[in-house]
């Protein structure tokens, strides 16, 4: 099966096709790696998952969700990270990060929750403080930061949350974006934030591990981004990139039309436009649809969330079905064969 074949990127092998794309657990304490997260992400990669990635991390303390979100701002977080790296290599599967800064989606008790404009994104939150210059360069110096302390974790990969309505997708979007700077107006300003942090993340961790980001392929609004804004953001730093992480959504209250597959076609358009590889997410369920979307071209890597969640074994279930057994915990293999 394609999704079971393996893939090679950077310096590191994939042994599968499919991924654990992040999410938070919000079990945290005070940014620290709790048991439950040795436990959570551990099962997924005995079950056989080829990339897990760590939900949602933040860069500094007020680009939490939620005051129980992970931390990556400080040295302090580096050993419990290292462990959780461990536990994944433990069981074969290649450790990725999330990094990520809420920005006016963020409700910890942490202040000032920062934004590229001062506009709320609905009654639950509060209204944003507009970043100015030094804002801006102290977000990308604790980014690049991040990114440094989880090379040290020993993180095989970084993804970049550019995605769902958070700080970086914020500046992307003009509906969040209403800047007079640099910054904002046009596609090429509203999309500086990103590529420069693209290229200093690249320039930090060089070909020491691979680099991704995760985009909202839309803001399902008319006003909003579109997948074709997604090519024209990336293309000009496409060759930092190894994956684009294909999300949608998140930064404008609209009504998603939802069913299996989604977000499948955003994987399609972006992967053929931008040429880079893609990772597909959104309602896939089975290893028959991740196989197909694979077989069709439509990406590059299939992630499976809340299933995983139900079912931390449907990686290890495939290998079995395939007969496979050379990839299966070993003290496992009375159940299967
Ligand atoms: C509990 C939960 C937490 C999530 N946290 C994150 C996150 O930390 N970062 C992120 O980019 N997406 C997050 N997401 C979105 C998932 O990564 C995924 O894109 C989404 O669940 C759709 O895939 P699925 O239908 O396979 O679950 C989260 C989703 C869930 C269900």
């Amino acid at each position: 099966m394609l999704s079971l074949s393996a893939y090679p990127i950077q310096n590191i092998e994939l042994k599968n096709r499919i991924v654990m794309p992040p999410m938070c657990m919000y079990s945290a304490i005070n940014g620290f790696v709790q048991p439950f997260h040795l436990t959570h992400y551990g099962s997924r990669a005995i079950g056989g998952v080829g990339m897990v990635i760590v939900e949602a991390t933040a860069v500094s303390p007020e680009g939490r969700i939620t005051d129980q979100d992970l931390g990556i701002w400080d040295n302090q977080f580096i050993e419990g990270l290292q462990s959780l790296v461990q536990e994944i290599h433990r069981y074969g599967a290649k450790a990725f990060i999330q990094l990520a800064h809420a920005g006016r989606k963020s409700m910890s008790s942490a202040t000032p929750h920062i934004a590229p404009s001062a506009i709320t994104f609905s009654e639950e939150y509060e209204q944003p403080v507009a970043m100015d210059i030094d804002d801006l360069i102290r977000f990308k110096q604790c980014f690049v930061n991040a990114a440094n302390r989880a090379l040290k974790a020993g993180f095989d990969g970084i993804e970049i949350h550019g995605a769902h309505g958070y700080l970086l997708h914020e500046f992307l979007s003009p509906l969040s974006n209403h800047r007079d700077d640099n910054y904002g107006g046009s596609l090429d300003n509203r999309a500086r934030l990103l590529r420069e942090l693209i290229t200093d993340v690249r320039s930090t961790i060089g070909k020491q591990a691979v680099l991704q980001v995760r985009i909202s392929a839309t803001d399902y609004d008319p006003e909003g981004i579109t997948p074709q804004d997604i090519i024209e953001i990336l293309t000009p730093v496409k060759e930092h990139l190894d994956f684009v992480h294909v999300s949608s959504g998140g930064n404008a209250l609209r009504r998603i039309d939802l069913k299996p597959l989604y977000q499948v076609p955003f994987s399609k358009t972006i992967k053929e436009g931008l040429g880079l590889p893609t990772i597909a997410v959104g309602l896939i369920h089975t290893m028959e649809e991740a196989e197909a979307i694979l077989a069709n071209n439509e990406a590059d890597l299939v992630a499976f969330g809340r299933e995983l969640l139900r079912n931390p074994y449907i990686v290890i279930q495939a290998y079995a079905k395939e007969k496979d057994l050379d990839h299966l915990p070993e003290p496992y293999l009375r159940a299967f064969k």
